[in-house]
């Protein structure tokens, strides 16, 4: 009996010991490591009174402690990553506004220009037969007529006067702006040029490139009416082009053939669909598209051969049907 007694008593010692000093520790750490597992990381675990898991507590503890710094670190660099991140797409909104502004401002001057030719083919077309209806009335006044019917003749030649001075003034109103030569760097004109267009491919896959060499001599011209003409030339381009394709600008001086003064030759050309000989024909004529409405205006080329000519140069188009199109502008590099 004293034997049982005191095993037991043994027994329930261990037994009360191992629960103190063992299970209650494993238990408070497995909880710790539990709830810092669920990401409560400020929970700190009870250190036991020394030893192993004491040490082993203490461990945990700092490792939460450091686990929590790092988070809180990443947190913050990722909050400011995320600040930096809106910042660069806000001012990206902003630079594609700008450069829609500068799209809308360049339509707006080529409708002015377009106007202005207009204008300029409506002064022409009716400008002669009335000079001629002014000249022939002038010319019966001088015979002799009964009062009434010089009255009416008079009547007809001042009428005919005000439609003639009517054209004249909207023809002065709406006259192209004198160009302004200075020279003019193609590399830098023709870059500017591409990237204004590239934003109409919306991610076709249409390969925009520059053939101009950098050592190129600057060009005497109106760099906005160059603009202009590439503008147009490669607005053709992308509309005739189904990807995948490519457009390509190139430059070159002509070597002297004969004739006085260098010749620079700018090449726009595409892979696209090009012309059949009846559209090649018509092409550079005013107000002729083949465009569904709203898309063309039939005035691009028609505003280049204006600009082209008014330069002292020439243009040529290239083009057969399934081969793709080759639009040529020849400046003079020297001021005439
Ligand atoms: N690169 C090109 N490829 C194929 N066709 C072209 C090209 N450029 C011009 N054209 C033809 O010439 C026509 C006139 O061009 P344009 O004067 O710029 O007027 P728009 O582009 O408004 O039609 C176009 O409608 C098209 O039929
Ligand atoms: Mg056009």
């Amino acid at each position: 009996a004293i034997l049982v007694c005191s095993t037991l008593l043994i027994s329930f010692a261990l037994a009360f010991f191992l629960e103190r000093r063992v299970a209650r520790p494993v238990a408070a750490l497995v909880a710790g490591m539990q709830r810092a597992e669920s990401g409560e990381l400020g929970v700190r675990v009870e250190a036991a009174r020394g030893g192993e898991f004491a040490f082993l507590a203490g461990s945990l503890n700092r490792m939460l402690s450091r686990l929590e710094e790092l988070t809180a670190g990443l947190e913050s660099r990722v909050r400011q990553a995320t600040r930096d991140l809106a910042e660069k797409n806000r001012e990206l909104q902003q630079a594609n506004e700008r450069l829609w502004q500068a799209q809308l401002e360049i339509g707006r001057s080529g409708r002015l220009a377009a106007l202005g030719q207009m204008a300029a083919t409506i002064a022409h077309e009716l400008g002669t037969p009335l000079n001629s209806v002014l000249g022939y009335t002038q010319l019966l006044r001088r015979q002799p007529w009964s009062a009434d019917d010089g009255e009416k003749l008079a009547i007809i030649e001042s009428q005919v006067q005000r439609m003639i001075e009517t054209i004249r003034s909207v023809l002065d109103r709406t006259r192209d702006r004198e160009l302004h030569h200075a020279p003019v760097s193609l590399g830098p004109l023709v870059a500017e040029a591409l990237t204004i267009v590239s934003s109409r491919l919306a991610g076709r896959e249409v390969a925009l490139q520059s053939l101009v060499p950098p050592d190129l001599p600057p060009v005497p011209a109106d760099a906005a009416a160059l603009r202009q003409v590439l503008l147009n030339l490669l607005t053709n381009a992308i509309d005739a082009t189904e990807p995948p394709g490519t457009i390509t600008v190139s430059a070159v001086v002509l070597p002297q053939n004969g004739r006085p003064g260098r010749t620079l030759e700018l090449t726009v050309s595409d892979t696209g669909h090009g012309m059949a000989p009846e559209e090649l024909r018509r092409a550079v004529e005013p107000f002729y598209t083949t465009k569904a409405p709203g898309r063309g205006t039939g005035l691009g080329l028609a505003i280049v051969d204006h600009i082209v000519r008014a330069h002292g140069g020439q243009l040529e188009v290239e083009s057969a049907r399934g081969h793709g199109t080759s639009v040529r502008v020849r400046l003079p590099m020297e001021e005439s």
